[in-house]
């Protein structure tokens, strides 16, 4: 159909209109019999205008539904590090010097609804799509480089933990305490949570990180293991408990203000990407498995290479439209990228497109904002909302094989990554745990304030539990390094003697029981 606009007699860009066309004769006044009389049911403009109302919400994501969205770039530097990219993948979009790829990134919390403040003790979601040559590639990441959990079967628990009570509707840390308390493999990213790291002072001066283990493969199919970080070249900010609270008490919406006008001021805010890379092997050298998202590769062992930057630069026209319906995931990679072994993302993977196709409808890929910038030629039909008929120069032709000039396969089977995979159907976890070593390393690198706000906030969130709850949080914390646990099991007694009623406040730290250990201490 001809896109192009066209008016009837009278009109113009300005004219108000129902969806079908018509012009809105009166858009102040239901109609009715008499000015005080009942409304009729005939009554078209008032029905379509009030049902569409109705419908304007879809349902908000199950975690990050809080979330704000930017236009930008991405721009390869051709190396990775002192290293042509091409060594380890054949992906285009990082290959050749100053390619730019047009980017649409989503930036949220995880836990709270789609209107919850953005002052949350939370990871920060950072997903970014590429709208590549060779087709769409999402890299969906969160600030923190590690991870509560290494297998994606207990990803329904850990949310549940820390979403309201299904009774009371209220957050509780009880509940999350009592999740962590039984999960070792969370005490690396639980420290990171709690200390200022776990409130970033916007989403401008946050880091980003890919946290699961991907695959990167080169034109001769030989294969790398691959983790991606986001710099932020306007630095990093975190947030003490205490300022989060001042900010939280102007604003519930500061991040996505920062966000939306930084880029309206023309200040545009940029990150740079890096990969470490690893060889294709379990590596049994490492005291850890490189594909146990609760764990950092160590940076000296395998250093950060920098590949591009990437430069947000424009605001969306229509938050709905591309903010609320852009939909991430980890399944979306291009040529010369793969899936690791990573349980997590394995899981993952599954995750993202399901609940989209019941979030925003099984024709979700056909929105502006979701659609590869590049042919798309599907036998797919049908499903709600269907209007983009993507089929072969013969469009009677929805199925392949066929002789009758429909799509046909590429052919090149052999670009596959093909690796060799045998061994006993089982349920088992890592060999390589190591739950503890790391969490210790990252409290012992944090600075002094950081341990203090960390303490601080583990306490405040301990606070309202039970006490068999309180100990083992403190045996596990002690397991990490003697004075975590020590200074936590101390913080515990000094507030148990100012403790305020239990009750389902802020799960993750507040400033109240703060205050209560500050008044124990005088
Ligand atoms: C969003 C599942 C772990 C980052 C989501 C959504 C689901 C989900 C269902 C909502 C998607 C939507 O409605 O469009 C899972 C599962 C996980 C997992 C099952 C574990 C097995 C992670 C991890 C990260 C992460 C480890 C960080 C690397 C994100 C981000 C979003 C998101 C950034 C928001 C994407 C957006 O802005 O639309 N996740 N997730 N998730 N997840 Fe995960």
């Amino acid at each position: 159909m001809d896109e192009k606009k066209k008016f009837s007699q009278g009109e113009n860009e300005k004219t108000l209109t129902t969806r079908q066309g018509h012009p809105v004769k009166n858009n102040q006044n239901t109609r009715t019999v008499g000015n005080r009389g009942p409304a009729t049911l005939e009554n078209y403009e008032f029905i379509e205008k009030i049902s569409h109302f109705d419908r304007e919400r879809i349902p908000e994501r199950v975690v990050h539904a809080r979330g704000a969205g930017a236009h930008g770039y991405f721009e390869t530097y051709g190396v990775a590090g002192d290293e042509p990219v091409e060594k380890y993948t054949r992906a285009k979009v990082f290959s050749g010097k100053g390619k730019k790829t047009p980017v649409f990134v989503r930036f949220s919390t995880v836990i709270g609804g789609a209107g919850s403040p953005e002052t949350a003790r939370d990871p920060r979601g950072f997903a970014v799509k590429f709208y590549t040559e060779d087709g769409n590639w999402d890299l969906v990441g969160n600030n923190l480089k590690v991870f509560f959990i290494r297998d994606a079967i207990k990803f329904p628990d850990l949310i549940h933990s820390l979403k309201p009570d299904p009774i009371t509707n209220v957050q509780d840390s009880e509940r999350a305490f009592d999740f962590w308390s039984n999960t070792p493999e969370a005490l690396h990213m639980i420290t990171f949570v709690f200390s200022p790291w776990g409130i970033p002072a916007n989403y401008r001066q946050m880091q980003g990180s890919g946290v699961n283990t991907y695959r990167w493969v080169n034109e001769k199919n030989e294969s790398f293991l691959v983790k991606y970080h986001w710099e932020p070249v306007q630095g990093i900010k975190n947030l003490t408990q205490e300022e989060a609270d001042k900010i939280q008490s102007m604003s519930s919406n500061h991040a996505t203000q920062d966000l939306y006008q930084a880029i309206e001021d023309g200040e545009y805010p940029e990150w740079e990407l890096y990969v470490q890379i690893m060889t294709d092997e379990e590596h049994p050298e490492l005291d850890f498995d490189p594909l146990d998202d609760t764990k950092l590769w160590p940076k000296d062992q395998f250093p950060f290479l920098k590949v591009g930057k990437m430069v947000l630069n424009k605001n969306p026209e229509n938050y709905h439209n591309e903010v609320e319906q852009s939909a991430f995931g980890t399944g979306v990679l291009v040529d010369g990228m793969d899936f690791s072994d990573d349980k997590m993302l394995q899981g993952r993977t599954f995750s993202y497109s399901d609940t989209q196709r019941y979030r925003v409808g099984a024709n979700y890929l056909q929105l502006p904002i979701n659609k590869p910038n590049k042919h798309v030629g599907t036998n797919q039909e049908g499903g709600q909302m269907a209007y983009h008929n993507d089929k072969g120069p013969n469009k009677h032709v929805n199925y392949e094989p066929s002789n009758m000039n429909g799509l046909e396969e590429v052919n090149r089977d052999h670009d596959y990554y093909q690796p060799h995979v045998e061994g006993k159907l089982v349920r088992e976890s890592i060999e390589r745990k190591n739950d503890f070593k790391q969490a210790g390393e990252t409290y012992r690198a944090f600075e002094d304030w950081e341990k203090e706000d960390l303490i601080n906030n583990l306490v405040a969130g301990l606070l309202p539990c039970r006490k068999e709850i309180q100990d083992k949080m403190i045996d596990l914390f002690t397991k990490c390094d003697e004075e975590y646990g020590r200074r936590v099991k101390e913080g515990l007694a000094m507030g148990a003697k100012n403790m305020m009623p239990k009750s389902g406040g802020s799960p993750l730290g507040s400033t109240e029981s703060t205050d209560a250990i500050e008044n124990a201490k005088k």
